[in-house]
């Protein structure tokens, strides 16, 4: 006779399940967005992400200290730039003085230690609101890459850590890897956002930085949901034009794509808990359809227990503090 085995002996307490526990968050696991706009003691909250702000600089560099305070050890910058600098060519994206430039160096001043990444991509500069340069009805591809890699350059110029290209422009992270070094920023990473699927759930993230497509969409450059091999074929190209990290995005939906990729790369993956993501959660809970709190420590924890050695999210802060509870 089969002896019973008793798999519920290692559920019995929480001291038990805390002892056999396999994946633990910890606040070193989070890379918190930012959205920066510009002024001076502004805080507005983002409509579509009920809890979450756009902050002038000066607040953003608070809310840095706040995160840095609690062990989040790295942010990923958004600028929201306003109507009058928008054009085709990503004029704004490459000034020196531009909203993010200023940002970058005024968190590195104030926490010299906090790994600042910056999203590379047009699409808040764009009177079109699309990630690359316009022609016609197409988003062009080599001229595109020309200005992420001059945008990268300035961002490390103003003392970003890593920058993130998020526009998936073929050959991009060749042209950035290369503008770095000839620039001498040796010590310049790049995350890449290599499995970047065109997705519904960047619509409130597009109101957080008034930056919806004009027209069209963006599926001839971001990747179609229905496929997998091709997240392995980005991912690995990627990885040899020089990714020092490289990212799935968006997350819950894509699960099966940041385990394939952890069990293939040997760099870090990190997984992007995008906006959708994120309001998908506070709405349901603020009709009381789910609990908050146990909503964020599931995903997360499912995202790391999936293969995410990182997670950009919204949650971050709150994630921490329930941590610490
Ligand atoms: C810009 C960019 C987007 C996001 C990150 N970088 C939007 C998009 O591609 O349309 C989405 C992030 C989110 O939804 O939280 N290229």
């Amino acid at each position: 006779m089969a002896m019973i085995r008793r798999n519920r002996i290692l559920r019995v307490s929480p001291a038990i399940r805390a002892m056999v526990a396999e994946t633990i968050l910890t606040p070193g696991d989070f890379i918190a967005p930012l959205f920066v706009t510009e002024g001076e003691n502004v805080k507005e909250e983002i409509s579509s992400m009920p809890g979450y702000f756009r902050y002038s600089l000066d607040l953003t560099v608070k809310e840095a200290k706040e995160l840095w305070g609690l062990g989040i050890k790295s942010v990923l910058l958004f600028v929201k730039a306003p109507d009058s600098v928008k054009d085709n060519k990503g004029t704004e994206a490459v000034n020196p003085n531009g909203l993010m430039q200023r940002s970058i160096r005024a968190i590195k001043d104030a926490i010299p230690d906090m790994v600042v990444m910056t999203d590379v991509a047009l699409d808040p500069y764009s009177s079109y609101g699309h990630d690359g340069i316009v022609e016609g009805t197409q988003i062009v591809n080599d001229p595109t890459v020309e200005v992420l890699a001059r945008m990268s350059l300035s961002h490390a110029q103003a003392g970003a850590d890593f920058v993130a290209p998020s526009d998936m422009m073929d050959g991009r992270i060749l042209a950035i890897r290369n503008i770095l070094e000839e620039n001498g920023f040796v010590n310049t990473g790049i995350m890449a956002y290599s499995a970047k699927y065109a997705s519904c759930f960047y619509g409130p993230f597009r109101d957080a930085l008034d930056s919806a497509p004009g027209f069209g969409d963006k599926k001839t450059y971001q990747m179609d949901y229905a496929n997998s091999r091709e997240a392995i074929k980005e991912t690995m190209m990627d990885i040899e034009e020089g990714a020092d990290i490289v990212m799935v995005k968006p997350a819950m939906a894509y699960m099966d794509i940041i385990s394939i990729l952890k069990q293939r790369v040997t760099v870090p993956v990190s997984a992007y808990h995008v906006s959708g993501e994120y309001s998908m959660i506070k709405a349901a809970a603020e009709r009381g359809w789910l609990d908050e709190n146990k909503a964020i420590l599931e995903s997360l924890t499912g995202l790391k227990r999936a293969g995410a050695d990182l997670i950009a999210t919204y949650f971050a802060k709150d994630a921490v503090k329930l941590l610490n509870k």
